[in-house]
């Protein structure tokens, strides 16, 4: 789950929701879910949200600054809210990613974060992202993937293969804009032997098809949604008939 925007609130009621989507995608099943310091709030409410529960999630957060100082002070805030553990520490953006990278290092080293990844969401930087795919320095990667974003399929993904690195994949749903016009249940039917329901599950089951992809992120603010998102992250799989439908409803004239 992702947590860009939906949890950036403020407010008793509003933290009280946010709380609810947690806790309501974590008794879905939701395990990984992913934050940043450029959410605002975001990783503050999702550290008081899990709570008791921090162990049951896989936390992923980032790093997100050139300033040296400032980096450090955004893993101790995280370590504060994430029981003392990050278990994915990713730099966002690629921003100051060397000297990130090795600050990073000596938190993995301290016991204090589980693994390291990089995250871009933009298609000209994904040569400096291969560059860091190839250091050796970091076992996943956080990129777009969806119908309407597929530029990953051209190097990234069979980079990441060959590398045998994890892969996160934001904008599912293309940040809402693929929710706008969604198909019909006539035009859903032929998807619903593979379990889909709804076409937010058909568009993370096109994305969990392609097995280099490791974890999809979707963010609801809405806790009926968590439930929905992860009944997608379950077999069975569509064959390659069934993505190719999916991307066909996903086509250009519906963005
Ligand atoms: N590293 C980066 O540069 C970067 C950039 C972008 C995103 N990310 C990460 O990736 C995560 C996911 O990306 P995203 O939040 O941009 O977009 P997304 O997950 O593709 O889409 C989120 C939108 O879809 C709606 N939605 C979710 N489930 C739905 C459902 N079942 N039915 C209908 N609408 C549904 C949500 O609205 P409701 O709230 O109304 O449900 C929200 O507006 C982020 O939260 C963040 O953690 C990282």
């Amino acid at each position: 789950m992702g947590t860009w925007q939906t949890l950036d609130v403020r407010g008793t009621a509003a933290e009280a929701r946010a709380r609810e989507v947690v806790h309501e995608a974590l008794d879905a099943g939701v395990r990984f879910i992913d934050s940043s310091p450029m959410y605002g709030e975001a990783e503050r409410v999702l550290g008081e949200a899990l709570g008791g529960r921090r162990d049951e999630a896989v936390v992923a957060t980032k790093v997100w600054t050139s300033d040296a100082a400032e980096g450090e002070a955004q893993v101790e805030r995280a370590l504060r809210w994430y029981g003392g553990r990050v278990d994915l520490y990713q730099v966002h953006n690629l921003v100051a990613w060397p000297e990130q990278l090795a600050m990073l290092e000596r938190h993995r080293d301290a016991g204090e974060v589980r693994a390291i990844g990089a995250t871009h969401w933009n298609p000209s930087a994904f040569g400096e992202l291969a560059e860091v795919m190839r250091s050796g320095r970091i076992v996943a990667i956080q990129i777009p993937y969806n119908p309407h974003e597929r530029e990953v399929e051209r190097e990234i993904l069979p980079l990441a293969e060959e590398l045998g690195l994890g892969v996160v994949v934001m904008r599912p749903l293309g940040a809402g804009r693929l929710m706008r016009a969604a198909p019909g249940d006539a035009e859903l039917a032929p998807l619903r032997e593979f379990g889909v329901r709804t076409w937010a599950q058909a568009l993370l089951k096109w994305v969990l098809l392609d097995r280099r992809c490791t974890v999809a992120i979707p963010a609801t603010s809405r806790p009926e949604r968590t439930r929905e998102n992860a009944a997608a992250g379950a077999p069975p799989w569509f064959d390659d008939d069934a993505r190719a439908r999916v991307a066909r409803l996903a086509g250009a004239g519906r963005q």
